[in-house]
């Protein structure tokens, strides 16, 4: 059955804002502490990807170098949220890739380079995009680079990380769910390689299988090129591309000790307790961290 999201769930209070180039200060508050979706102008159009970045110049940089593509029959990427089947990915000539991107045709299967390490993939494209000041630079963990074509979908998922997605170019259409909607949004298990991910293919429900998906509440928003989508740690968001070049980069830094007391998060954490550990051990700047979101934590508690 093929319904539309807009009609039949509610879409929550939280009103995703636009803020054009915020300090770090203000990026903070408005964020509620680095706690609620918002989107920043201005940024991305000082970058020299704004005026670079098209099919002529990546093909001309990066050339005919073997890139990895995440491979789908239908258009949903990384995982087949029905059976948890984790999708093959193919080594692809670069020019290969892109002249598949301009000829959009219909296929028996799609293309989508997901989440691409830039530093270590694409170090010729490093040099045109800024990394924003958002974070803390000892927080820092990631820059990635996404490419693909209108009609891609990244499925209902969270990441353990604070998420700047920047448009570069092509729009992209974003449905976010606040951690605690997780009794809504049936995850697979904790004991799966994905427990980060929702068994919903929320365009092709089944109401009967998911009955409690009814009572979810989201937001949503189109991220236009040159903007840029704070999603916080642990928020679940669904993504869908639009227009037919779609680039985008994204960046995560880490998640603050508070975000771990999120639903998705203490179900993930309370079931699997030396996860915990090993990150607290593996990173040397994280006690401290911990110290300092306690204080924070303790005050935040005070002030609510
Ligand atoms: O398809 C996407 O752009 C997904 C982005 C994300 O999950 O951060
Ligand atoms: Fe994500």
């Amino acid at each position: 059955m093929n319904i539309r999201l807009e009609n039949k769930f509610s879409q929550t209070s939280v009103n995703i804002e636009r803020i054009h180039k915020p300090t770090r200060e203000e990026f903070k508050n408005k964020t509620l502490s680095y706690r609620k979706p918002v989107i920043i102008t201005g940024k991305i159009p000082d970058w020299k990807a704004f005026g670079l970045w098209s099919i002529d110049y990546l093909n001309t940089v990066i050339g005919n170098k073997e890139v990895d593509v995440n491979v789908s029959k239908n258009k949903m990427f990384t995982v087949d949220p029905e059976t948890e089947v984790i999708l093959p990915s193919k080594k692809i000539q670069f020019t290969e890739f892109t002249d598949w991107i301009i000829q959009e045709k219909k296929a028996d299967q799609y293309y989508y380079l997901q989440q691409s390490p830039i530093q270590t993939s694409f170090p010729e494209l490093f040099p045109d995009i800024e990394i924003p000041d958002y974070m803390n630079q000892n927080l820092f963990m990631i820059t990635n680079l996404w490419i693909g074509t209108g009609g891609n979908i990244t499925p209902l998922h969270w990441d353990a990380a604070q998420n700047l997605l920047s448009q570069v170019r092509g729009r992209k259409r974003i449905l976010l769910f606040e951690p605690k909607q997780i009794s809504f949004l049936y995850p697979f298990s904790v004991h799966s390689q994905t427990p980060h991910i929702s068994h919903l293919n929320i365009d092709k429900l089944d109401i009967e299988k998911f009955p409690k998906f009814q009572k979810a509440k989201y937001t949503e928003c189109i991220l236009e090129p040159g903007e840029m989508l704070f999603i916080p740690a642990f928020w679940w968001h669904q993504v869908y591309s639009l227009d037919q070049l779609n680039i985008a980069v994204n960046f995560w830094w880490k998640a603050n000790l508070k975000d771990y007391f999120t639903a998705p998060a203490r179900r993930f954490l309370l079931k699997k307790p030396n996860l915990f550990w090993v990150m607290v051990l593996q990173k040397p700047n994280l006690f401290w961290k911990i110290i300092e979101d306690f204080a924070g934590l303790i005050s935040y508690k005070k002030r609510v």
